[in-house]
């Protein structure tokens, strides 16, 4: 019989480092395990987590909180050129990068120092520096909560786009994903250094992808906070996407707004970090939570901030972007 544990802070287990209980409490280790609690707890309201790097607790939760736990990888195919990877869920993604260079596998060298664990990285795409996830996802196992099987969902079904797939929406909170499998490259690698940042800072050489891992970590920390020492989740809001016609009439008033390459022929993804910083917010203080004095798109908790206190801001910060630039932020944080 598992026991599950009563009563249990979140604290330890959000990069927010927001207080918040759970009643039940969980931490799984491998499928079998987590077959077994979904079959005998129908009825009981059930929360999924991770890394805890991409949720805001906003209040107690009534119900059962499976925290994913199970670890290994398994090359499953090599070939001259490439490696396939199947790496389970409860992994630490950042590790997992640092194996993958380790092995000299490139492919997600520029998604190095991402907080949270591999099977996450889906849910949202994860992406950085001109890298997204989808790039290297081949498939992922994932237990269809309603049936309690575990299927096989491969690339093309997974509805990827920025910073979301049908796992965050169409079919938000239907399964459960247990691994993930990924397709690297051998050497010769084809680094990306597109992305502005690592463009200034290779200035014309071509990197190795371990040069990359390093640049990538060395420019995230001196932008982005260290939830160990100030709680976060990185970016709070998604970068939005505009039509072409509200871009030119944006820009006719705000020269200076950054825009990103074109993604599609309709639509223009601007800068949320621009538009926030642009209405005075970077740095403020609101309560318990902030915003980043180095990234006005990282909300922070800087004295032990309620889950509350954050989404207050968060909205403040809503309401001021939708008055001045008539764009509505969406977040990138889930909200719980
Ligand atoms: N900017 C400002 N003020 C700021 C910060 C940035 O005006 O306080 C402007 C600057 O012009 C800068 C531009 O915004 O050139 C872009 O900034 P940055 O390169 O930091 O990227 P971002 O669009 O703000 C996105 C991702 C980050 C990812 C970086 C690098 C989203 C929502 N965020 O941020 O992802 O690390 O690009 O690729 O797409 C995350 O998802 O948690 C995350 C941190």
């Amino acid at each position: 019989m598992l026991r599950f544990k009563e009563n249990v802070s979140l604290k330890p287990y959000n990069t927010f480092g927001i207080e918040a209980k759970t009643k039940y409490f969980y931490k799984v280790s491998n499928t079998i395990e987590l077959k077994k609690i979904l079959e005998t707890n129908k009825n009981i309201p059930l929360r999924i987590l991770g890394g805890g790097s991409n949720v805001l607790f906003t209040e107690d939760f009534d119900g059962l909180t499976l925290l994913i736990a199970n670890k290994g990888k398994a090359v499953l195919e090599e070939t001259s050129k490439t490696v396939i990877v199947e790496v389970q869920a409860g992994e630490n993604w950042h590790e997992f990068v640092m194996w993958c260079l380790n092995n000299n596998y490139g492919g997600i060298e520029n998604l190095a120092l991402i907080p949270g664990r591999v099977g996450a990285t889906p849910i949202q795409n994860i992406g950085a520096y001109g890298v997204e996830l989808n790039s290297v996802f081949k498939w992922c196992k994932a237990i269809n909560i309603a049936t309690l099987k575990e299927e096989v969902i491969f690339k093309k079904d997974c509805e990827f786009n920025y910073r979301t797939s049908i796992f965050k929406a169409r079919q938000k909170g239907k399964y459960i994903i247990t691994s993930v499998c990924f397709q690297l490259q051998k050497p010769p690698h084809y680094p990306n250094i597109e992305y502005d940042a690592l463009k200034e800072y290779f200035e014309g050489k071509s990197p190795k992808i371990d040069e990359i891992a390093s640049a990538v970590i060395e420019i995230r920390e001196s932008k982005l906070p260290n939830p160990k020492i100030l709680g976060n989740c990185g970016s709070f809001f998604k970068n939005p996407l505009v039509s072409k016609s509200h871009y030119k009439l944006l820009k006719e008033s705000f020269s200076e707004l950054p825009s990103y390459p074109i993604i599609s022929d309709e639509q223009i993804k601007i800068s949320a970090a621009w538009l926030i910083d642009h209405l005075g917010f970077k740095g403020t203080q609101h309560g318990g939570a902030g915003v980043h004095k180095n990234q006005a798109l990282v909300l922070v908790n800087l004295n032990a901030a309620k889950g509350k206190e954050v989404l207050d801001l968060a909205q403040k910060i809503q309401s001021a972007v939708k008055k001045t630039f008539n764009i509505t932020l969406e977040t990138e944080v889930n909200i719980l």
